[in-house]
């Protein structure tokens, strides 16, 4: 599909869940309203909207939460999603503390990647971001799944005052490693708004610094924003996704779609359209809902702003939260 800036629109983010096992201070504090069970989309749902999406021309699924792996059943959606026709990668967000124990699962519905979110090595400041102490099952997965064969890829938010230092720690991590490390600068999205972000030109400043022979790396390695460089004798790459200053918007590939069933054309705006209403309504044949559900889609995709505002003090219409709508 094309949007109204002529590019191309092949990717979508799938959040199965708002609930999740960590309580990570920017994104979901302890006692934050959930979604009500009833309100989130089934397994069959959102294979229909996916199934209709993929001939639409969706090439590539990401399943995100909340915590995707919280929800019984994952890995067999991550399966149903592989087998639809025209589809070409399916891969995972998720924190890694359950992952180890449904890797052979995930393996074998033919996952293609995970990214892993993980802002410190540090046991002590793992537990006052996340609120809990499960950094041990985090690494265990990490190597787990790098050992497996499937593509790893570290997601970090680095905030003032907290774990801005520790950046070289995740980068020396991870050249030991055939992963990579990105680097995400905190949104003002929901809780992300009560945090100071640390921004990638500065970070990107001192590796230059500290390493004069840092290389740009032009090798696509995924769906998104990052841009990568390359560490001399290092087996990952460093990525940066520059939310608030980096414009990749240019290069926007993709639609979002919440656990209620609203399609999100963009990240910083509170705009979307409802295929959660569209799927579960009674009475409406298979073939017509499938037309329904791809004009939504259409309709999603032409309502694809050129940029995000992300950097404009009143330039975030989005009110809902990280978790609502998946990363
Ligand atoms: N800004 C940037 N990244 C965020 N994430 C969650 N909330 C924010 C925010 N406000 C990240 C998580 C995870 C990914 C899915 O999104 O750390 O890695
Ligand atoms: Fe859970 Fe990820 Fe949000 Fe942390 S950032 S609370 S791991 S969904």
């Amino acid at each position: 599909m094309r949007d109204t800036y002529g590019r191309t629109i092949d990717y979508m983010r799938i959040s199965i869940t708002d609930r999740c096992n960590l309580r990570c201070r920017y994104c979901m504090p302890d006692g934050v309203e959930l979604v009500p069970m009833s309100d989130i989309l089934t397994f069959e749902e959102i294979v229909r909207i996916a199934a209709a999406a993929a001939e639409a021309g969706i090439r590539k699924f990401k399943v995100t939460g909340g915590e995707p792996l919280v929800r019984l059943g994952c890995p067999d959606l991550v399966g149903e999603l592989k087998q639809i026709p025209g589809v070409e990668q399916v891969t995972l967000t998720t924190n890694g503390v359950l992952l180890s124990g449904y890797l052979d699962r995930l393996y074998e519905a033919g996952l293609d990647g995970v990214n892993i979110s993980l802002d410190t090595l540090n046991r002590q400041t793992y537990e006052k971001i996340t609120g809990r102490d499960e950094l041990n099952e985090v690494l265990k997965s990490i190597d787990l799944t790098a050992e497996k064969g499937i593509l790893v890829k570290l997601n970090c938010v680095l905030q003032k005052g907290l774990n801005a230092h520790e950046w070289g720690d995740l980068i020396r991590f991870t050249g030991e490693r055939p992963i990579d490390v990105r680097f995400i600068e905190l949104m003002p999205i929901g809780f992300g708004r009560k945090f100071e972000a640390v921004y990638n030109e500065e970070l990107l400043e001192k590796l230059h610094t500290l390493y004069p022979d840092l290389e740009p790396d032009e090798r696509v390695h995924g769906n998104g924003p990052a841009v990568y460089y390359r560490l001399p004798g290092a087996k990952g790459s460093v990525g940066f996704i520059s939310a608030m200053h980096g414009k990749f918007c240019a290069n926007c590939n993709r639609l979002r779609l919440t656990s209620r069933g609203l399609l999100k054309p963009c990240l910083c705006y509170e705009d979307s359209v409802d295929v959660g209403g569209i799927v579960r309504q009674k009475g409406i044949d298979g073939d017509e809902m499938k037309k329904q559900i791809q004009e939504a889609i259409r309709q999603a995709v032409t309502l694809k702003p050129e940029c995000h505002s992300f950097e404009a003090p009143d330039g975030v219409t989005e009110q809902k939260r990280m978790i609502e709508i998946g990363g």
